[in-house]
């Protein structure tokens, strides 16, 4: 069985195969950061501009690698189905996504599978890892969203924790915007970081002397741009604001992953989305999880932020447990919940 996926929820357009036999056979993702870089963030309109090319072109790059034959028996060498992302994200970046993949289910006469961005995620962790995660606590920690999910099994998610504004990702980009690090700026800050001084600036830790599994980052974006707005412009400065930002980030995450554990008593658990990329959480979530007794998933870094190789894959697992539309159908819910499910 082999599954197609799509993957245009933000700003990276992305395509994938999934073969039960072989794995991740095709994977490919075109950025579009020449695009925004000049607005310092990303513009709807013209992510969406964007993915319609360079979809075009990721498409016509996997038909040229598989010719496609229609799906009359499943022995041919074509796809059983589309997999493709429905939500949550940018409603014109999903449409397009939703139209091509539509298209081809129509063409090919093959099903879609409808795909919860969120749940691709955090299944991203078992496109390198064999182990069964499940249950777990997850922290989802992406450029929108940061959550703290209570995973059961498959398909079984329930929300602990929430931000109730910005998300950890979207401090991470916007500090990096106010010190003219470019765009995207997550990994820029955490590189600068390296050579910062520890905790040379004091910044909250929102919402830790709470007993709430909620996050609230936007006092962070504040108190930061004060910071900057009154310090010098050298590069060691910079360095130091970016040190001590990433540190206050990780230890409120910190604090809050902790107090997911005592309150569930689960051990295991996964850390998924594009900040699950930074090496500092990373290291202080080993710590924390180690000193429960428990095990840690993290997905490899390339499958960090968006991609359609976690599309393709939980597109594989949703059919094969008949999970999809047997109908080509165009579906986008750009407020789309983990534990939402459209089918
Ligand atoms: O998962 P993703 O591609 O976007 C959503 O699905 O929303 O994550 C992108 C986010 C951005 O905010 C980016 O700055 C952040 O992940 N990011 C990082 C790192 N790499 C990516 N943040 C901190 N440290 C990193 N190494």
């Amino acid at each position: 069985m082999r599954i197609l996926g799509i993957e245009t929820s933000c700003d990276d357009t992305s395509v994938a195969i999934y073969d039960e036999q072989r794995g991740l056979v095709f994977h490919s993702t075109l950025h579009q950061n020449h695009v925004h870089a000049k607005f310092k963030g990303i513009v709807p309109e013209l992510a969406a501009r964007s993915h319609l090319n360079q979809l075009l072109f990721l498409i016509k790059k996997i038909f040229l690698k598989y010719p496609l034959k229609q799906n009359t028996n499943v022995n041919n060498n074509g796809f059983h189905a589309i997999a493709y992302t429905i939500g949550p994200g940018l409603a014109s970046s999903l449409l397009v996504g939703a139209t091509i993949a539509g298209s081809i289910s129509l063409a090919l006469n093959i099903p879609c599978i409808f795909i919860n961005h969120l749940e691709g995620h955090l299944l991203s962790v078992m496109l390198s890892s064999l182990e069964d995660p499940f249950p777990c606590l997850v922290l989802l920690v992406s450029g929108a969203n940061t959550q703290l999910i209570c995973a059961q099994s498959l398909g079984q998610y329930i929300i602990l924790g929430n931000t109730r504004d910005d998300s950890a990702g979207n401090v991470f980009d916007y500090t990096a915007k106010l010190l003219d690090l470019g765009f995207p700026g997550g990994k820029k800050l955490s590189d600068l970081a390296q050579n910062g001084q520890s905790r040379k600036y004091i910044f909250p830790r929102p919402m830790t002397k709470y007993a709430s599994l909620n996050f609230s980052f936007s006092g962070l974006k504040t108190h930061v741009r004060k910071i900057i707005l009154n310090s010098s412009k050298s590069l060691q400065e910079k360095s130091n604001i970016a040190r001590s930002l990433e540190e206050a980030i990780v230890e409120t995450l910190i604090v809050k992953c902790e107090l997911a554990i005592q309150k569930t008593n689960l051990k295991n658990f996964l850390v998924c989305g594009g900040v699950s990329a930074n090496h500092l959480l990373r290291k202080r979530i080993k710590n924390l999880i180690q000193s429960y007794g428990g095990k840690c998933f993290f997905p490899k870094k390339k499958f960090c932020t968006d991609n359609a190789a976690m599309i393709a894959y939980t597109g594989f697992l949703k059919y094969k447990s008949g999970v999809f539309c047997r109908h080509p159908t165009i579906v986008v819910n750009p407020n789309l919940l983990i534990n939402e499910t459209i089918i």
